[in-house]
């Protein structure tokens, strides 16, 4: 299993260009299985995710076509897909196949919604939570489907076609709203979906269905209403770009110090984690270009942070949050109120040198002189990335293991960060 060598010390200087968004790419791909034309598209990202939902998608009997391309490779774009579903072959998504990734699971909505069935395996356990698929259910259901669960299978059918309804979501779910979006687009008549999450990528996947044809207004807002439509035509979508990734690279510039300029990146989709990041100490600026993240030795202010859902803090940068003030001048509290297990990275930083008191949902750190090279463990995708950081800035030789966990999301690391003068190899088993 490969992994991942850094020397920590040195500032990042230079260009880093961001790459188009996995978990906007992994919707819009599944929006494929709504039409029997073609969808195109443009700067998606190379990930080991996105290769595994191509196997998943030609299952179904999706044809997936591929330029090679990589973000930052003849200018920022990354690579283009077609995707033609024009004969769905299998209603059925397997375990062996769901187990790898939980978004699998949302093809539960668009299959159903046009061959009026599907056969989705329960995606199992992940480390990151018990992650239920309730309010998947109660969505589908509002639309008409009738739901059985048997055999680790959830089986949704709706022979007449699914009808429009209203689906008030007890808490904001990314996943549950892609697919109320998808399964509504094609149910007969109108769809009002309360309490929708606003993520930047409900966003585009509502954009990209627009253009195939569907009728969704409010995307963005907590309140989505769709007008069902008879059937969808391809198009033609450029995936927005990675404000994961750009607010991981922000995290790390500012924790080495040094000047990097994080190009395409949009600072409308990252509001909140720059105020946070300016508040800690760094310069932050958009340009045109993208974003600009400035650090001069400067000291780290500790500070107090909640996730929550769009526009709060986003879960997916909390380990990442979490390395940098791992070397502020003080105490900070970093509380996750979306998923209940997502503090595996906290032990391995240990490793490193931090001092992190856990108690329930609410991490507290307390800044440290220095961090030191050690041999880590990689438990989940933002877990690992928070480990590259606090080694960039570790003293000594840092090793992760299990990088393929970093292969899911962040589309070369190595050479993104090594060509900002971070010492950063992979070591291949
Ligand atoms: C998506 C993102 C993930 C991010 C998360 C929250 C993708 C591929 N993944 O995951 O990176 O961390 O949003 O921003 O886009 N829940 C239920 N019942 C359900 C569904 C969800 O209780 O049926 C709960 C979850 O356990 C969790 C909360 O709702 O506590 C939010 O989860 P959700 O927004 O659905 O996360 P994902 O879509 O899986």
């Amino acid at each position: 299993m490969d992994r991942i060598r850094i020397v920590g010390g040195a500032p990042l200087n230079g260009t880093i260009p961001i790459s188009g968004a996995k978990n906007a790419t992994l919707p819009l791909m599944i929006a494929s299985l709504l039409t029997d034309q073609t969808l195109i598209l443009d700067n998606v990202p190379q990930l080991a995710d996105v290769a595994l939902l191509k196997r998943i998608l030609g299952n179904h009997g999706v044809d997936c076509m591929v330029q090679g391309k990589r973000a930052g490779q003849n200018g920022t774009a990354g690579q283009t897909i077609e995707l033609s579903a024009r004969d769905i072959v299998d209603t059925t998504a397997p375990y062996e196949l769901v187990s790898k990734m939980r978004a699998s699971f949302w093809v539960i909505g668009p299959l159903l919604a046009r061959l009026g069935e599907a056969r989705v395996s329960l995606p199992g356990g992940c480390a990151i939570g018990t992650r239920p698929v309730d309010l998947f259910i109660a969505a589908l259901e509002a639309l008409g489907a009738e739901i059985d669960i048997d055999g680790g299978y959830v089986t949704a059918s709706a022979r007449k076609g699914l009808t429009g309804g209203l689906i008030s979501f007890p808490k904001v779910t990314v996943g549950a709203t892609h697919v109320a979006l998808m399964a509504a687009a094609l149910a007969r008549g109108e769809t009002v979906i309360e309490n929708a999450a606003r993520e930047p990528e409900v966003v585009d996947l509502a954009t990209c269905l627009n253009k195939m044809g569907a009728r969704i207004a409010g995307a963005g807002t907590s309140t989505i209403r769709i007008d069902g439509v008879e059937s969808l035509t391809g198009a033609r979508h450029s995936v927005m770009s990675d404000r994961i990734e750009t607010g991981t690279y922000a995290f790390a510039a500012a924790m080495t110090g040094g000047e990097v300029l994080l190009e395409g990146a949009t600072s409308d989709t990252l509001d909140k984690p720059l105020a946070v990041l300016a508040e800690i100490g760094a310069e932050v600026s958009a340009t045109n270009e993208g974003i600009r993240i400035r650090r001069n030795g400067s000291g780290l202010q500790p500070i107090d942070v909640s996730t929550e859902p769009f526009p709060g803090f986003p879960t997916d940068l909390q380990a990442q949050l979490m390395a940098l003030v791992c070397r502020a001048d003080g105490a900070s509290h970093i509380r996750e109120t979306i998923f209940e297990n997502r503090f595996m990275h906290v032990q391995e930083l240990a490793r490193l040198g931090a001092d992190i008191h856990l108690d329930g949902q609410v991490a507290t750190v307390t800044g440290v002189e220095r961090l030191t090279g050690a041999e880590v463990m990689a438990t989940d995708l933002r877990a690992s990335v928070s480990l590259v950081i606090a080694g960039l800035a570790a003293e000594g030789e840092t090793v992760i293991n299990r990088v393929y966990h970093l292969d899911r999301g962040f589309e070369r690391i190595e050479q993104k960060l090594g060509g900002c003068g971070a010492t950063i190899e992979r070591l291949s088993a």
